[in-house]
């Protein structure tokens, strides 16, 4: 099955997960960028697509142009992967998962989720200031959850849970036939 992955990477997570996943599946890749340049055409070729961005504020950054594309592509395999900087195990990744796609979409496109991590040595000016934002925000509530204090201790510094074997999942999905 000829497959490519398209992705857009702040901090360098997303981009790694896509690297292993287009390993993994012997995938062509592009940024987002490049894959924006590409004519209808290009496309035709390709039998399975997966895009990949990271999670933002609960969203998926960037999702709409592969979205839009993803309704004429309903004759081919489908994928939206999620970096984000929750665990894997978090129930706000349940959340986000259910959110990214309207249930139409669910039809055709399955999504999935990969923990990344927070970088920021790597990331823009006003993502730090949203991140610190949150986290102020978050240290005010006089009544804050257990998760909340974890998350808030978590999303202080930089930190790496990205893990290979996250791709297990999409990988299966890309390569199964049916
Ligand atoms: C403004 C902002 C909002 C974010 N919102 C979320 C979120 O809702 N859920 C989450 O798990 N991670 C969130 N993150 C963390 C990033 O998704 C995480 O650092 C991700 O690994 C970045 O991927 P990248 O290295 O490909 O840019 C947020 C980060 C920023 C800067």
């Amino acid at each position: 099955m000829k497959t490519l992955i398209i992705y857009t990477s702040q901090t360098g997570f997303t981009k790694k997960y896509s690297e292993w996943i287009a390993e993994r599946t012997k995938a062509d890749i592009l940024t987002l960028k490049e894959a924006q340049k590409k004519d209808a055409a290009f496309f035709d070729d390709y039998q399975a697509v997966a895009f990949g961005g990271w999670a933002m504020a609960g969203n998926v950054a960037k999702a709409k142009w592969f979205l839009d594309k993803a309704s004429s592509w309903k004759d081919k395999r489908l994928a939206v992967f999620c970096v984000g900087g929750s665990p894997n195990e978090s129930p706000d990744v349940d959340v986000m998962l259910k959110k990214i796609l309207t249930d139409e979409q669910k039809q055709y496109i399955k999504a999935f989720y990969c923990q990344g991590g927070f970088n920021y040595e790597k990331m823009n000016g006003p993502s730090k200031l949203a991140i610190k934002m949150f986290v102020a925000s978050l240290k005010k509530k006089k009544d804050q959850t257990e998760d909340e204090k974890k998350m808030v201790e978590m999303i202080s510094s930089s930190y790496d849970i990205s893990d290979i074997k996250y791709t297990d999942p999409i990988v299966e999905y890309l390569e199964s036939e049916d």
